[in-house]
């Protein structure tokens, strides 16, 4: 007997002298790969073996702890190169007292080493195992299945073969010999190749309404070996998820249309990363996809009609698993796995950026928000969660402003106003000088000044409120108009100039303050009414999520009172969470398990029929808030006076304040504002009243 002890594991023993390395840590329980069971081909066992004292554990390992190399180690038909001083474990026999290190490359379930997606933590814990046997055809009857099952036998025990895979192993048998790699998934050969093959690649999906983002991986190793985005093919079907979804109840056919746009996309996009990868399409073994409720519902075939009205019924919030064929992908061996979702307006793409920030592990609440036409949020901490969806419109996405556009080159991304000249700085996607910087002007010849993307309407109608422009109620300053030139008289209102340069003026208009103030009171509502729900006081982990939060700026995002009051550095951008979540649940049995569990313990806070979400939404109508301190904001900027305000939220004129341009009214009563929830629909900013003419609803 000798005394084997495996590093970094700790697992030892007492075993027989003569065993290889892989045959000891079978027996002791290491996590040591292996893809060809043990027949010097596929490189995956390799271990290191120091000699000296071990005072750990006691041991001395001489020279001779090992048997010595033989041709078959250092064999080119390996098919992974012994590492230098490495030994193939299933070809080292061990022959004395002996630490055994197993290196990261060995094992199983290892840490993901290359970040292009955050993985931190990450422990690879793959769904399949590859095994490469030699089914040797014998004259007695038995049949491909059996031959291989028997071939498979000792490291996998008595396994099904799925049939997709039987007319693979059919062909595979009759080439190379009968060597075949298969692909083992819970007991049931999954995918049959003929030959040694060693990589296995799974995809992550986002399904966004207006992106598709993609990540292909390497299942053994977790490394992010592809990356492609594309639109989504729907947005000609409508920009939102409601005029989809209306879309549908117009035309008999239309979910299917949509279903099939989608498919395509995806089917189009993984050509795309398998092709980056110089992969065949065949080596993807898995698929997790995520995305909200309607895009979830359109990629499966559901009808999304229930999604449009009270009660807003998923037709499932189960985690949904089939054969990638079954959605139209051409992908003969994949799995899909579409993640669980938590309510009819909170769906899968919220439990991946769950999986991802993980609110539910830690003993401090934590807020995650993914802005998008619907506002996704979850306030959490490891006992207790909640989630709601807040419809924040279009308008933060740049959509129905006056200027706004999507995040392309010559839109306006940052913005800063001098208080006292009232005249903007810019920067411009795609240029690196601010607008008063040399060489501006002719960096940004190219593309010219094209409208203003979703980041620089926060930073642009934050910078008005701190300089004066519009005031906590967000109405624009007619009276500033006599001051500067960057103020203008538009109808009965006001319009701030925020670019001009003789071909192009960007402007931002009363209407077009009211919507953000629409959409950023229905997300900060949502918000309020999760924190009310939890009694959370404290919440200083804030995250925002998606395209739209990759970009913000943490400060003007306070200013415009998106988010409640914290230390600014407790405010971060944490990018594609949603994509995030899904390739750690691609990568990871353990961490899909966690998503499942973690979405079926969160409580679902439903804005359309809680009763003080109106009141919260009039009170978040003001900049920052018309009731919530700021301390916090306040140590950082000079905010502008604050106007005395009513019980019920309505605002009562401050003292000797002039009348404004274009305003007959100053005082304005919470009554403008209508969002009573109705019987048959979430409420929506279309159902507000917001006539910049009428003043502000406070
Ligand atoms: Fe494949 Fe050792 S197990 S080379």
């Amino acid at each position: 007997m000798v005394r084997v002890v495996f590093t970094p594991s700790g697992h030892q023993g007492e075993l027989d002298a003569g065993i290889t390395a892989l045959e000891a840590a079978r027996i002791l329980g290491v996590d040591l790969d292996t893809v060809c069971g043990g027949r010097a081909i596929c490189g995956r066992c390799q271990v290191q073996v120091a000699t000296g004292s071990f005072a750990k554990w006691g041991i001395t390992v001489g020279p001779d702890a090992l048997s010595a190399p033989t041709s078959s180690e250092t064999n080119a038909r390996v098919k992974r190169p012994l590492q230098a001083g490495n030994r193939l474990g299933c070809m080292a026999h061990i022959q004395n007292d002996i630490v055994i290190d197993v290196p990261a490359e060995s094992q199983v379930h290892r840490q993901v080493v290359r970040k292009s997606v955050d993985l931190t933590g990450v422990v690879v814990d793959p769904f399949v195992a590859l095994s490469f046997v030699t089914v040797t055809s014998v004259d007695d009857g038995r049949s491909a299945v059996e031959l291989l099952r028997s071939a498979l036998r000792a490291r996998h025990g008595d396994v099904g073969v799925d049939p997709r895979a039987l007319p693979h192993l059919v062909q595979a048998l009759h080439r190379e010999g009968g060597d075949v790699t298969a692909a083992v998934r819970d007991g049931v050969v999954v995918a049959v190749w003929p030959g040694f093959v060693d990589t296995m690649v799974g995809v992550a999906v986002d399904i966004g309404s207006t992106t598709i983002a993609a990540h292909l991986c390497d299942l053994s190793s977790g490394e992010v070996l592809a990356t492609a985005g594309r639109m989504n093919p729907q947005i000609r079907f409508g920009e939102d998820l409601m005029s989809r979804v209306s879309y549908v109840m117009m035309n008999p056919g239309g979910d299917v249309e949509l279903t099939l746009a989608v498919r395509a996309a995806l089917d189009e996009l993984i050509s795309e990363l398998t092709d980056q990868a110089g992969l065949a399409r065949n080596a993807v073994l898995e698929i997790v996809l995520v995305g909200n409720p309607v895009m979830h519902h359109l990629l499966l075939g559901y009808d999304p009609v229930p999604l449009g009205q009270s009660p807003f019924t998923l037709a499932t919030n189960e985690p949904v698993v089939g054969s990638a064929s079954a959605l139209g992908l051409d992908l003969p061996f994949a799995t899909f796995y579409v993640g669980p979702c938590i309510a009819g307006h909170v769906g899968a793409d919220t439990t991946a950026a769950m999986l991802a920030e993980g609110p539910h592990r830690g003993s401090e609440w934590q807020l995650l928000v993914d802005v998008g036409t619907n506002a996704e949020i979850v306030l959490g901490n490891r006992d207790r969660q909640f989630a709601a969806s807040s419809p924040t419109g279009p308008a933060f996405e740049g959509a129905q402003l006056t200027c706004g556009q999507r995040a392309t080159a010559g839109a306006i991304e940052r913005v800063r106003i001098d208080p006292s000249t009232l005249a903007p700085r810019i920067r411009v996607i795609g240029v690196e000088q601010w607008s008063d910087e040399p060489g501006f002007a002719a960096a940004v010849a190219k593309t010219g000044v094209t409208g203003i993307c979703g980041s620089g309407i926060i930073e642009v109608i934050a910078e008005m409120y701190l300089a004066g422009v519009i005031d906590q109620d967000g109405v624009v300053d007619g009276s500033l108009a006599a001051r500067t030139s960057h103020v203008i008289p538009d109808g009965r209102t006001f319009t701030y100039v925020l670019h001009d340069d003789g071909e192009r003026r960007i402007v931002v208009t009363q209407n077009d303050v009211r919507a953000i103030q629409l959409g950023k009171a229905a997300l900060r509502a949502g918000i309020d009414l999760l924190i009310d729900h939890a009694g959370a006081t404290d919440v200083h982990d804030i995250r925002l999520a998606g395209a739209f939060g990759a970009h913000i700026d943490p400060l003007h995002a306070m200013v415009l009172g998106l988010v409640p009051d914290c230390p600014l550095d407790g405010v971060r951008s944490v990018g594609n969470a949603a994509g995030g979540g899904a390739v750690r649940a691609l990568l990871s049995r353990s961490l899909r398990s966690e998503l499942e569990d973690a979405a079926r313990r969160v409580v679902k806070i439903e804005t359309a029929t809680e009763p003080r979400f109106q009141e919260l939404f009039v009170q978040a109508m003001a900049f920052p808030h018309a009731a919530a301190p700021t301390p916090n904001l306040a140590a950082l900027v000079t905010l502008p006076p604050r106007r005395e305000v009513a019980a019920d939220g309505g605002r009562r004129r401050r003292p000797g304040r002039p009348e404004r341009g274009g305003r007959s009214d100053d005082v304005v009563s919470a009554e403008l504002i209508h969002l009573e929830p109705t019987p048959s629909t979430q409420p929506t900013l279309s159902t507000l009243s917001a006539d910049p003419t009428q003043g502000p609803p406070t």
